[in-house]
């Protein structure tokens, strides 16, 4: 199939343009490159061998849009590209809303033009916000969000499942990720974020590479065993294989449907840290500290139902994803 890819370059994007191209669809990827670089595309294609075809555009470029769908009979879209900092979100609300949800829109009304009606979106758990109850599965209510990032995803769900409804033709899947860390065992592609890393795998690959002095453990003080935050973690090529079985999905007409991209377990700051220490044997050195604000003690999701109707299951464990992130960074210390 020919898919568009938008933000292709991205962390989570060049590992599902692996899985597309050993699959043997033809991949077009469209990224402004806001953050990423382009040499993630010269690696996927050096694990690949194959070229995935590169426009170099921000998808609120509707023209230029327009000419890509012109010029490339588009047959479904795998829609990542997107500002992903939630504290940054926070400081620039208006950014996040008009570049993530304006590009969307975009997209969607170019796809609408040339008829492509197949959509696979990338969103996020943090549209459960803080669930009652665990696992969070599909039938859990949303929840308030607690950023605006959070609104973007929240609200790009709600106007595809609202133009799903009024056009039934369409095929939208939500893939609901939860936390992707880890890396393409390669190490040619991983996580590369600018400047100081928001979330933890790669903070925690910067201390054991020497980049910085210690990891910050935000709270252990929440109601979990060790006291740590609890999260789902699920390795990036799992997570890339799902948007394959999406895509199979899409030609079965699944019409409008919504997974979560999970592994059903839950890990804590610590287990984190203790598995990367065991499982690359380095060190990494932490410190407590107060909780980080807008926090939750514990997420973790079921993926049943992906497993159900998508024949989709996370296969790699977290010694898997310790080993990969430390691959990629030890690698590429100074990233791409
Ligand atoms: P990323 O920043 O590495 O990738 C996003 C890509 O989109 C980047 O390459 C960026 O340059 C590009 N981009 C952003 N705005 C664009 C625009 N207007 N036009 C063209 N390109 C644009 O992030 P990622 O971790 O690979 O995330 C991919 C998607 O998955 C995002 O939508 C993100 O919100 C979502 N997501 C990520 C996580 C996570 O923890 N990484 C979790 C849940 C959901
Ligand atoms: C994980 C745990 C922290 C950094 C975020 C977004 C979410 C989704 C995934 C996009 C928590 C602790 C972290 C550090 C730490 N992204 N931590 N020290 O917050 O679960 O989810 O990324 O959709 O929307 O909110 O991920 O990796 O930031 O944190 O102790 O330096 O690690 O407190 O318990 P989070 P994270």
């Amino acid at each position: 199939m020919n898919i568009l890819l938008t933000g292709g370059a991205g962390y989570i994007g060049s590992h599902i343009a692996v899985e597309l191209l050993h699959a043997g669809h033809h991949v077009i990827v469209v990224d402004n490159l806001c953050n990423a670089d382009a040499k993630s595309l010269r690696r996927v294609a050096e694990i690949t061998n194959c070229e995935p075809l590169f426009f170099q555009t921000d998808i609120r470029n509707e023209a230029y849009l327009r000419q890509i769908f012109a010029a490339n009979r588009i047959e479904a879209c795998i829609h990542c590209a997107g500002l992903k900092a939630v504290g940054e979100s926070t400081q620039k609300p208006l950014e996040y809303y008009d570049n993530n949800i304006g590009g969307t829109l975009t997209l969607l009304k170019i796809m609408h033009k040339y008829n492509c009606k197949n959509l696979v979106f990338s969103s996020s758990a943090t549209v459960y916000g803080a669930a009652d109850t665990l696992p969070i599965t599909e039938a859990t209510p949303k929840k308030p969000c607690t950023n605006p990032y959070g609104w973007t995803k929240s609200m790009i769900e709600q106007i595809l499942i609202d133009i799903q409804h009024a056009a039934p033709e369409w095929n939208i899947i939500l893939l609901r990720y939860f936390n992707p860390i880890g890396a393409h065992p390669s190490g040619k592609i991983g996580e590369n974020p600018n400047g100081t890393p928001n979330n933890l795998m790669p903070y925690i690959t910067q201390v054991a590479v020497g980049k910085r002095p210690q990891l910050n453990v935000y709270g252990n003080d929440y109601a979990t065993p060790d006291g740590t935050g609890i999260r789902d973690y699920i390795h990036v090529v799992d997570l890339a294989k799902g948007h394959l079985k999406a895509l199979e999905a899409l030609s079965r007409n699944c019409g409008l449907q919504i997974y979560n991209l999970s592994t059903g377990n839950g890990y804590s700051v610590l287990d984190i840290v203790k598995t990367f220490e065991r499982v690359n044997g380095i060190a990494v050195p932490y410190k407590i500290e107060p909780r980080r604000p807008g926090d939750i003690a514990a997420c973790y999701a079921s993926a049943d139902k992906a497993a159900r109707e998508l024949g989709w299951r996370a296969e790699l464990g977290l010694d898997d994803m310790c080993r990969d992130a430390w691959n990629w960074q030890k690698s590429n210390p100074d990233g791409f």
